[in-house]
This record gives C-alpha cells, structure tokens and sequence, in this order.
C-alpha cells in the first residue's frame, strides 16, 4: 500500500513536540511492515538533517508555485529516516522555511504551510505516484482533502486517492482572515468553504480537513470522545460530532528504542524491571549536572514539555509553592513557552534554589536524564490529546501524575491502595486541589518503599509499542482503502 505522509515535523529532523515523534515513528514503523510511505515535510532553518544520505532530489529542484501574485521557488531533497528504508522529502524554500523559528505569527504564515499543502501534492505529481492514501496531520497538513477535490481534481492520478486527517491538538487551527483563500487558489471555490466562517470573515485550515478529508483519527479514544464537546472542541465540536462515523481514536505508540532505561545512551546507568534501585544513581547524576543537593531519600519531581496553557502550569502556579512548603522533594523543570509561564518558574526557583530547578530551553538529553533521575512526573493537564511524556515515564518507573483527560486517561491507570493494582496517580477536576491531592497522594506514597516497588513494576512493563500501535494504523489504512 502507497501512503503519503504529510506533517510539519519529524523527528529525528525537526521537533516542537509529540507530532514529530510520532511523524518519524510512525514512518519507520509503516516502512517496516512492507508500506511504501513517503513523508513530506519543510526543510527549516532549524532542521538537522546530518544523515549521510542526504542529497537533492535532481528532478525536483528549480520548480515553483504561484500563490495569486507570489511565486514561490523550491526544491526537494531527500534522505531516510536513520535506521529505516523510509523516504523523507524535504521542500527546500529558504524564503519561506529560514524563519526564526518553525511556527511563526508572520503574516504569511498560510503561505508557508499552503505550500506545504500543494507541494506534497505537485511532488506525488512529478513521481507519477499515485497514494492509495494521503495521510494529514494537524492543521499544516489539512488542505489537502479540499486541493484534491478542487485544485488538483482533475488529475486522474489521484483519482483512487483517500484522505486521512490526524489531529494531534485540536486547540491550534490555523485560522486566518477571509482573504488568504484567493491567495490558497480557493477564489471559484466558495461554496465548498464552511458557511459560518465565511460570513465571520474567517478561513480555518483544521476545520477545512475536518469537513473534507475521508476519514479522520486521533490520537486517544477518550480525546476522540472529548473534542465532540464544547469543553474541547474549541469550536469544532459540532463538525465533529457530524463526522463522528468517520472519526477514530489511536493512542500513539513509544518508539522504545528511544526511550528505555536498559539502553538509553543519555543517561548515566542503565536500568530495568530488576535494576530498579540503580535509578538512584540517574537521580544523583542529574542532581550533581544541575549543581543541586542530592538526599538519598528525597523524592525528585520532574516535568518536561511546552509551558502553554494545555499543559496545565496554571495549576502548577496555584499550589506548588505550598506544596514545597508542606512536602519534602525536589522539582526539576525543563520547557519553553510563554513568558508569563517561565517567569513563574524562574520566580519559583529563585525562592527555592535548593528545591526547585528550571532550564529554559529545549534539551532532547536533559529530558531522558529527567526521565530516568525523577522518582514522579508531573502532567497535570487541562487537555491532552496523547501525551507522550507519561508513556516514556512509565517504562522509566518514573510515576506519573496525571489529570483524567485525554490520552493520559487511556494510558495511566489510577492506584489504588485497596487492590495495590495502578500505574500512577490521577485526579479528576481542572483544579489545583486536584493536583495537590494527588501529587501529595504520590509523594506519601513514595515513603511506603514496597508499595512504590510495586507501582514502578507494573509501570515498567507496560507496552506502548510502536510495533504494537502500527497494527491500529494498518486496520484504518485497510478499512479507508475498502470504503472507497
Ligand atoms: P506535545 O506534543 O503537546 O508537546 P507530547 O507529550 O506529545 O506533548 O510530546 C512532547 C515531546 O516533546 C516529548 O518527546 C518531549 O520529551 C519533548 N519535549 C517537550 N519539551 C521539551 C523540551 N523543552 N526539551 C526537550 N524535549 C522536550
Ligand atoms: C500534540 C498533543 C500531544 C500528542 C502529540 C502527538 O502535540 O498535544 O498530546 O501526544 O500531539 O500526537
């Protein structure tokens, strides 16, 4: 079978977040099982693309694309994902891509990613390729159900294509001014564009793949349930609730040659189920790089992610300041985000420098020594469409604290001191109660040696495969390639 994968990250190339570990696993995992996927992705600024089969792709260098009045000039260059047979193409558009960052508020924005959009289209083109399915991820990806069935139509190459439209986060749309669509090649279209939009003076990319592409997927069963309400559509629960015959949740896999303590090469022991103990000395290591004290007793708390809103610092800024007061532990932060955000955990760390520890920034290797060196992680949520922290977490024996939402429902199971069966500590509301509760409830747990053994085993073996997960993707591939 042909996919077509189309996404605005991959790793190991270019990372923001999840998207890009799922991008490039998925990629190599589908390879694997005999498919023939190529991904398309933009070539930034910021990608690393140190592989050595890297080369361009000779007949697809010089070509170009008008957006109305603007024409852009590109070129494809391509390499496999390390470790597989997956082709990646990168569109090379310095004008475009050599931004500051990868996402940007420029105004040409739709610009970047329409690009995206028609580029992977024209390629399929140029190859004389033709998918069997062409798989969208988030909104950077989901025009192009719409360009197939407008734009692009009459090319009977795509005659037998289907569309899948993944959200990842359902929270970023993509929405612009009612204008870009001349520009996006839309202007004898209007009809197809969502009515409400239209007379609001809006153009929303999300909402453009939610209404047109074949089949739609995310990645929890419980946010595929979710984002059909007010509480987590984000405007979209209507159109969602329409499609839901046509929308499927698949939690996302770890790709665990990554992420596992028994061979992970960023950290400084190895260990597994019955080397527990050893995580002590991951804990000191980290302590030690981070110039903290380290006590042998004293549980680490670590956090890892994009400090937005989702992510639920909120919560974190209402109560962590008591719970240092009232709880012996330590909490080591890593992420980036919003100013306000750091500048509480800047704050925060100021007033505690023996407790508390922030390192603003990006740093693939601090997380995996996080990882392995905290004895609690912390995912305090508002929503969650996966989450891929926990799930790394728990093959770590590194005991998540999670809020009941999402994907963090569907993978940490809550412990219960009855039964002694669980994999993590999870609370209900939105609310800093909650989470006091609950990492208060961890923490207490923490000092009960055997009990916390207990949690940790049952953590460690549970399997979020890829290989596992591959096999959901390969039914919907199969059933989407069947409805015709
Ligand atoms: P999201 O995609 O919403 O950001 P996920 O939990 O799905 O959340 O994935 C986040 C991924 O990005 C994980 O692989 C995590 O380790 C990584 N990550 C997030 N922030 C940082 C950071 N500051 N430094 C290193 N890795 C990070
Ligand atoms: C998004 C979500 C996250 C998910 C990731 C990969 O960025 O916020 O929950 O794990 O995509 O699917």
């Amino acid at each position: 079978m042909k996919i077509g994968f189309v996404s605005s990250e991959v790793y190991p190339f270019t990372k923001t977040g999840g998207l890009a570990d799922v991008s490039g696993a998925l990629g190599k995992y589908l390879g694997e099982n005999g498919f023939d996927i190529r991904i398309i992705t933009p070539l930034y600024a910021q990608s690393i693309v140190r592989t050595k089969d890297f080369h361009p792709v000779d007949f697809l260098q010089g070509l170009s694309m008008t957006f109305n009045h603007r024409t852009l000039y590109y070129s494809v260059y391509t390499s496999t994902l390390p470790g597989s047979s997956t082709f990646v193409y990168f569109i090379d558009c310095p004008e475009l891509y050599h931004r500051e960052s990868i996402y940007t508020n420029h105004q040409d924005e739709y610009i970047r990613f329409g690009l995206l959009n028609r580029a992977a289209i024209e390629i399929f083109q140029y190859m004389n390729w033709s998918p069997h399915i062409i798989h969208c991820n988030d909104w950077q990806s989901a025009l192009i159900p719409l360009y197939l069935k407008t734009l692009y139509k009459w090319d009977k190459l795509f005659k037998n294509t289907r569309t899948l439209l993944t959200l990842h986060n359902v929270g970023y749309h993509g929405n612009f001014p009612l204008q870009v669509v001349h520009e996006l090649g839309f202007t004898d279209f209007m009809p197809l564009l969502d009515d409400y939009d239209t007379r609001q003076g809006r153009f929303n990319f999300l909402k453009t793949g939610v209404i047109y592409a074949d089949m739609l997927s995310t990645v929890s069963k419980t946010y595929a349930r979710e984002i059909q309400t007010a509480e987590y559509g984000h405007g979209l629960e209507a159109m969602l609730s329409y499609r839901n015959q046509r929308l499927v949740g698949i939690v996302n896999g770890v790709d665990y040659s990554e992420w596992n303590p028994e061979t992970d090469r960023e950290i400084c022991k190895n260990y597994g189920p019955d080397t527990l103990h050893l995580k002590a000395e991951n804990k000191a290591c980290l302590l030690n790089e981070l110039k903290m004290p380290y006590h042998f007793h004293q549980p680490v708390v670590g956090m890892v992610g994009r400090l937005v809103e989702q992510k639920g610092i909120d919560l974190v800024m209402e109560v962590m300041e008591k719970v240092l007061e009232e709880n012996t532990f330590q909490l080591i932060v890593l992420g980036s985000g919003e100013e306000h955000y750091e500048r509480y955990m800047y704050g925060l760390q100021a007033r505690n420098p023996e407790k508390v520890f922030f390192y603003s920034g990006y740093n693939n290797s601090l997380a995996h020594k996080i990882e392995a060196g905290s004895d609690i992680f912390l995912m305090p949520s508002r929503y969650e469409p996966c989450g891929l922290n926990q799930i790394y977490s728990l093959k770590y024996g590194t005991i998540p604290v999670v809020r009941r939402t999402g994907g963090l429902a569907d993978t940490v199971k809550a412990y219960d001191w009855q039964t002694q069966q669980g994999t993590g500590f999870v609370f209900e509301h939105y609310d800093g109660a909650g989470l006091k509760w609950a990492l208060e409830h961890a923490l207490s747990t923490y000092n009960h040696q055997e009990a916390w053994r207990n949690i940790q085993k049952q953590a460690i073996s549970e399997d979020f495969s890829w290989e596992k997960q591959v096999r959901e993707y390969i039914g919907l591939y199969k059933k989407i390639v069947q409805m015709g």
